[in-house]
């Protein structure tokens, strides 16, 4: 019994240590997402949408106007994933916060796709990325093990459901990011990255 109660008070001090690179223990004592109070002070949309493909390991892509994600099982072998990233202005934040949204279906226009989970997860990179040089087997380090963010788009449109904490902002720096589909169940998405109306990822800068 007494052994027991070691073991789990252990356990749980192992299970509470912090991981290296773990962005979210930086930012622990401070509000988090998912219902932010604040009004974000600005929204980015990102400088570079590049994928990265499984099937084709060594091609580098040049940045896109849209944005696809495509994950179906451990041994599908022909996922593709996106690279983003934000050129951050100069005196701003200091919290950035992932966000993302697909505005309901028009008649015309670019028809977004999403199916399977609906589910995407997001890592900061070490490193930045490099418009048509970097590939499925250059892509940069994960900051973290664990996703930074979870994004749960709605499959009718509108504002996903984004789970995760914000991080300090690089003023006047690139922030780089990977989106993969979650590990959910297979997923798709393709989007026409917009302003207006809002569609795809963005940053949402708070002060
Ligand atoms: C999702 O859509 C893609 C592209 O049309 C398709 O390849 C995939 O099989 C679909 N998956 C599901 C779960 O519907
Ligand atoms: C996304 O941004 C909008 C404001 O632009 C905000 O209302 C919404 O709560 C944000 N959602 C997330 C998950 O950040």
């Amino acid at each position: 019994m007494k052994f027991a109660i070691i073991l789990s008070a252990l356990l749980a001090s192992v299970l509470a240590a912090p991981v290296e690179g773990d962005v979210e223990s930086q930012t622990d004592h401070h509000p988090t997402h998912p219902t932010h109070p604040q009004k974000p002070e600005m929204v980015l949309f990102p400088n570079y949408l590049v994928p990265i493909k499984e099937a084709h390991p060594d091609h580098a892509h040049e940045t896109q106007k849209t944005g696809m994600v495509h994950w179906e099982s451990h041994t599908h072998g022909e996922e593709i994933r996106l690279l983003v990233g934000f050129d951050i202005p100069e005196d701003v934040g200091p919290k950035c916060m992932i966000n993302f949204s697909l505005p309901p279906q028009q008649k015309y226009g670019y028809q977004w796709t999403v199916n399977g989970s609906g589910k995407l997860d997001v890592w900061g990179l070490k490193s930045m990325i490099i418009n048509g040089e970097t590939s499925w087997n250059t892509k940069p380090m994960r900051t973290s093990w664990k996703p930074m963010y979870t994004i749960h788009q709605p499959k009718n449109g509108g504002m996903a459901k984004v789970t995760g904490k914000w991080v300090p902002c690089k003023a006047g720096e690139r922030m780089d990011f990977e989106v993969a589909g979650a590990r959910a169940g297979p997923v798709f998405f393709d989007w026409y990255e917009l302003d207006n109306p809002k569609t795809g990822i963005t940053m949402n800068v708070y002060s």
